[in-house]
C-alpha cells in the first residue's frame, strides 16, 4: 500500500481512455501492469530510457498481452488485505514464461501469490531509506553494497513462501528484496524515481540480466508506430487541432499532418498570451508548414473571467471556453485533437476514483472529459513526458528553437495574475516578463532554464519613485528547472542576471516598484502560482 498524500508520489489511477497507444501491442515489449501509483508511467518512461519498448496498462488486460517480453506489476495505493483489492491472475502471468518484477504494491502482490503474507502496515516508511544488498544476485548486480532508495508503503511482506530468497533489506534489517525464482523478483522501494540512486542500473539489471527477450526502442520506429496508430485511429474523420505554439500542440499539428489525416490547426488568441505572442506563433508555424487558423476570442475570455477570483473556476472557465470557441469556429467536427502530455493526466486525477485533483489542467474540464467519453478526444501524446516529446519533434524535423520554446500552461497569464484579470494587469505581467525572458536569452541562461515567467502579485507596497511615495504592484520572477513538470527546483541564476532584470523592469514598467525572486520548490509550491 502506498500512501495517498499530496506529493510527487500521490497516487491517482489513470482511466482506461489514456491508456491508448496500446491496440498495437509490440512482441518483446516490457508490459507494466497499473496498479495505480502516480509514478506507474515513469517506469515505463526509464525502460523506453534504457532502450526497450515498454506500454502501461491496466491488471485487467493481463490476458490480452501479446508475448511480452518482460512483466513488471506497479506499485499502487490500495493494500493487499483490502477485500476487492486489485489482483493478478497468477496463472496467466506465469504462462508469459517471462521474467517478472513487482514493484511495492506488486512485490507484496507476488509475495502472495508465491505462498507468502504481507502485514497492514502499523507504522508508514515514506522517503529516503537505505538499500542493504544481501545476496549476489542478477537483479544487483554491480549495485553499491549500500544505496539509498525511495520508499512509499505500509504494507510489508511478512511471512515468505518456502522457495523465497531475501536478497536485499533496509537498514534495520527488514527484507525489502525478494527473488522468488531466477527471473521473478520484488522490490519494496520505487526503482523508476531518481530519489532511487541506483534504481535505473537495477531497472537495467532485471531487463538484461535475467534471459527477457526485449524489442529494442528507437525514436523512429517510436514515431512510425505514433502515425499509424493516429491514420488508424482518426480514418477518415476531419481532426480539429488547437495549437498553442508550445512544444506540445506543435508537435502534435506536425505529426498529425505527417500521418496524412485531414486536420485543421486553430490558434485561439484568448487574451492571456504573452507579448507579441500570436505573431511569433504564426512565423513558427509557417517554419513547420502547417498551416494555422487564427481566431480572436480575446474579449470573450475577458468578459468571462471578470470577476472571477478563484483558480479553480477560472481554469475550468478557461477550458470550457477553449472548446466553445473550437466547436463554434468548425461546426461537424469530429474528433479533437490535444497535445496533453502525461503530467497533466495524472494531475488533474481525470477518472480515478482513489484519483485526488492537485489542479484541474485547462485540457481535463468535464466538457472536453464528456467528449473523450464519446470517443472525440485524440491525445496521442498523453503517455509521453515533455523531453520526450522534444525527442519525437526533432526525429519530425521541428526546428530546434520551437522545441526548446518554455512551456507554456493553457491557461496562459490567467495563472501567472493571480486574483481577478484586468487588462491592465495583463499589460503589466507582459512587460515584465518579456524583460525577464529577454535577459535570459541574452545572458545565455534561456535553454539552462526549464521554465521562467513573470507573475504580477496582488498586493501593492510602498516604495520611493523620485521624491515621491509610490504605492505599487510586486513581480515575481520565476526560472525552474524539471525534468518532467512533476518536481520542479529553482534556478540559481547569477546574481547579474537577476539585478539586470529587475532594473531594467523598476524603470520601465509602469505599476510596479518590487520585484521578487521566487525560490520555492515543487513540491510543496507548484511551478505557475495558480
Ligand atoms: P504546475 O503549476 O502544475 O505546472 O506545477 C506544471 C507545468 O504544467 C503547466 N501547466 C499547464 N499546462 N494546462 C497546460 O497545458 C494547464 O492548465 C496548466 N497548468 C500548469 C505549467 O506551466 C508547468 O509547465
Amino acid at each position: 500500500m502506498c500512501w495517498r498524500i499530496i506529493s510527487p508520489f500521490d497516487t491517482v489511477l489513470v482511466c482506461a481512455n489514456d491508456y491508448r497507444l496500446h491496440n498495437m501491442m509490440i512482441e518483446g515489449e516490457v508490459s507494466v501492469l497499473d496498479y495505480g501509483s502516480q509514478y506507474s508511467q515513469l517506469i515505463v518512461r526509464r525502460v523506453r530510457e534504457l532502450g526497450f519498448v515498454s506500454h502501461l496498462y491496466p491488471p485487467a488486460r493481463l490476458g490480452e498481452l501479446n508475448k511480452p517480453g518482460a512483466i513488471i506489476l506497479s506499485g499502487g495505493p490500495r493494500s493487499t488485505s483490502e477485500k476487492d483489492a486489485p489482483d493478478v491472475d497468477f496463472a496467466k502471468l506465469n504462462s508469459f514464461n517471462v521474467p517478472v518484477l513487482g514493484v511495492c504494491y506488486g512485490m507484496q502482490l507476488l509475495n502472495i501469490k508465491h505462498g507468502g503474507t504481507v502485514k497492514p502496515g502499523v507504522t508508514r516508511e515514506y522517503g529516503p531509506a537505505k538499500l542493504v544488498v544481501a545476496q549476489d544476485c542478477a537483479l544487483f548486480k554491480g549495485v553499491s553494497h549500500e544505496s539509498q532508495v525511495w520508499m512509499s508503503h505500509s504494507d510489508t511482506c511478512q511471512d515468505r513462501g518456502g522457495e523465497t530468497k531475501v536478497i536485499a533489506t533496509n537498514e534495520d534489517g527488514v527484507p525489502v528484496a525478494l527473488q522468488w525464482s531466477p527471473t521473478c523478483f520484488g522490490i519494496q522501494f520505487h526503482p523508476e524515481v531518481t530519489h532511487s540512486h541506483e534504481g535505473t542500473s537495477i531497472l537495467r539489471n532485471f531487463l538484461t540480466n535475467t534471459g527477457a527477450k526485449l524489442a529494442k526502442f528507437d525514436i523512429q520506429a517510436f514515431k512510425a508506430q505514433m502515425l499509424a496508430q493516429i491514420k488508424h485511429d482518426v480514418g477518415d474523420r476531419e481532426v480539429i487541432c488547437g495549437v498553442s505554439g508550445g512544444v506540445d500542440s506543435t508537435v502534435l499539428a506536425v505529426l498529425l499532418q505527417r500521418a496524412g489525416v485531414k486536420v485543421r490547426a486553430i490558434y485561439i488568441d484568448n487574451g492571456l498570451m504573452r507579448l507579441n505572442e500570436t505573431a511569433e506563433v504564426k512565423t513558427q508555424f509557417e517554419e513547420v508548414g502547417v498551416p494555422i487558423e487564427v481566431v480572436d476570442a480575446s474579449k470573450r475570455f475577458l468578459d468571462a473571467l471578470k470577476g472571477v477570483t478563484d483558480p479553480e473556476q477560472k481554469r475550468k472557465i478557461i477550458g470550457t471556453m477553449f472548446v466553445d470557441v473550437f466547436w463554434g469556429v468548425a461546426d461537424n467536427v469530429e474528433l479533437l485533437a490535444q497535445g496533453t502530455l502525461y503530467p497533466d493526466v495524472i494531475e488533474s486525477a481525470t477518472s480515478g476514483s482513489i484519483a485526488s485533483v492537485i489542479k484541474t489542467h485547462h485540457n481535463r474540464v468535464d466538457r472536453i472529459m464528456e467528449l473523450k467519453a464519446q470517443g472525440k478526444v485524440l491525445e496521442p501524446l498523453a503517455e509521453l513526458f515533455k523531453d520526450e516529446v522534444r525527442a519525437l519533434g526533432q526525429s519530425l524535423g521541428i526546428p530546434h528553437h520551437a522545441l526548446w520554446r518554455h512551456p507554456f500552461p493553457g491557461p496562459g497569464l490567467a495563472v501567472r495574475v493571480p486574483g481577478e484579470i484586468t487588462q491592465e494587469k495583463l499589460a503589466i505581467c507582459r512587460a515584465a516578463d518579456d524583460i525577464w525572458i529577454k535577459e535570459l536569452r541574452r545572458s545565455g541562461q534561456y535553454e539552462r532554464v526549464w521554465q521562467a515567467y513573470a507573475a504580477l502579485l496582488p498586493v501593492k507596497t510602498v516604495g520611493v519613485k523620485g521624491d515621491e511615495r509610490s504605492y505599487e504592484a510586486a513581480i515575481s520572477l520565476r526560472a525552474v528547472v524539471s525534468e518532467d513538470a512533476m518536481t520542479a527546483d529553482w534556478v540559481e541564476l547569477p546574481y547579474e542576471v537577476l539585478r539586470a532584470a529587475s532594473n531594467k523592469i523598476l524603470n520601465s514598467v509602469k505599476g510596479i516598484n518590487r520585484v521578487l525572486y521566487d525560490i520555492s520548490t515543487k513540491p510543496p509550491a507548484s511551478i505557475e502560482w495558480e
